[in-house]
């Protein structure tokens, strides 16, 4: 499924400008990026299927395949248009993890591209992508207001990876080598916010309603950073458990609602306030859970990425542990943070020029 480039592949593209088509399809979001020199964002187009799958309250694997297969080619096709004539191209795909059904369009397209016009195929693990988000800089500010012009990060940092089917701590040692130090014993902590939200009626993908919840809460009441007391029976694992865990708290929240809705005999739903305190009880007990290890396992610095990082309230939490630490905070930008394919053509760039996962026609999904 892999191969090396030749020597003077390998020195062409360690000199020389190339640009990455990436592909990313690996669960509800088809998206198609070109990456400069795996910083550079020429483009980052990205079809959301999320209003197709809120109907079904999640996502339905099939319904994603289907219509990944739909979206893909039209997102290349805007894509190729913005790659200079005569520029060094290579394809970057998600190759795992994910739904299988899912990156297999990505995969099959990738590779048909790759063929068609000549130029190498890298794999790229979806993981791996999250965390090169935090390559990316913005050299023109006023198309990407969110990203800084400063200079690209670059490894070694810790990472703080957190999605919908992740939550990981992982030491980048270089482009190219990670070590993963904790990962959840069970539910990712965007798993259990889908969840909890699904629980409490609001719509599909809960991360942000839950927010939103939050947020509404902390208005009415004022500033409350407390989370104890909290009305779940739940304790928060211990600083030195090796692992984090969702699903003690996921269970402790479904199980409040249910008491909640029992007492209430008559009353079906749960009224908007105290769905709000619900939520901003959950979220402080999720991200408490986080920070502090986290910022434990930094040595200088920090990044914080995936879905879940998009979340202003983690963000803060994390800056602020990390400015009691001493140690240097940086979120991925929040555009960069759900998935999408720059941060794979990122990953696919850094993959190319250290000769890693260079994919035979035979690349399947993992
Ligand atoms: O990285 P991502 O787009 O897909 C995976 O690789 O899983 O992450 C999606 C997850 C979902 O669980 C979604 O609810 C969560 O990220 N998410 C958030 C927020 N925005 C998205 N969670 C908390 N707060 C948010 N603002
Ligand atoms: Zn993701």
């Amino acid at each position: 499924m892999y191969k090396k480039l030749t020597p003077a592949e390998l020195k062409k593209y360690k000199t020389q400008d190339v640009y990455v088509l990436a592909i990313e399809s690996s669960c509800d979001e088809t998206s198609v990026a070109v990456v400069k020199n795996g910083t550079e964002v020429i483009c980052n187009l990205i079809n959301s299927q999320i209003e197709i799958h809120r109907r079904f309250g999640g996502i339905v694997p099939e319904v994603a395949s289907r219509n990944h297969l739909m979206a893909l080619l039209p997102l290349v096709q805007e894509a190729m248009t913005k790659i200079p004539q005569n520029a060094n191209v290579v394809v970057a795909v998600t190759n795992k993890p994910g739904l299988a059904g899912a990156l297999m369009v990505g995969i099959a397209g990738a590779k048909a591209l790759a063929f068609s016009l000549g130029v190498p195929l890298v794999a790229v693990n979806h993981i791996e992508g999250h965390i090169a988000g935090s390559y990316l800089v913005g050299v023109k500010p006023q198309i990407d207001p969110g990203l800084s012009t400063d200079k690209p990060l670059r490894p070694p940092f810790t990472a703080l990876v957190v999605s919908g089917g992740h939550t990981e701590v992982v030491k980048v040692k270089s482009h190219i080598e990670f070590e993963k130090i904790i990962t959840t014993a069970d539910d990712a902590i965007g798993e259990a916010f889908d969840k909890v939200a699904r629980v409490l009626g609001l719509p599909y993908p809960g991360g942000p309603e839950v927010q939103k919840r939050a947020e509404n809460f902390k208005r009415a009441v004022g500033v409350a950073h407390i989370c104890d007391p909290h009305p779940f029976s739940y304790t928060i694992p211990p600083a030195d458990s090796t692992h984090f865990s969702y699903s003690g708290l996921k269970s402790a929240v479904i199980n409040y609602v249910h008491n909640l809705k029992q007492k209430s005999v008559g009353v079906a739903v749960l009224s908007d306030p105290q769905i709000d305190e619900i939520c901003f009880h959950f979220q402080e007990l999720a991200f408490k859970q986080l920070t502090q290890r986290a910022v434990k396992l930094a040595d200088k610095k920090l990044i914080l990425c995936g879905g879940v990082a998009a979340n202003t309230r983690l963000k803060e939490m994390m800056k602020e542990e990390a400015e009691k630490a001493g140690v240097e905070f940086h979120p991925v930008p929040f555009k960069y943070c759900t998935d999408n394919a720059a941060m794979i053509g990122a990953q696919g760039y850094f993959n190319l020029i250290n000769n890693r996962n260079i994919a035979t026609m035979e690349l399947g999904n993992e």
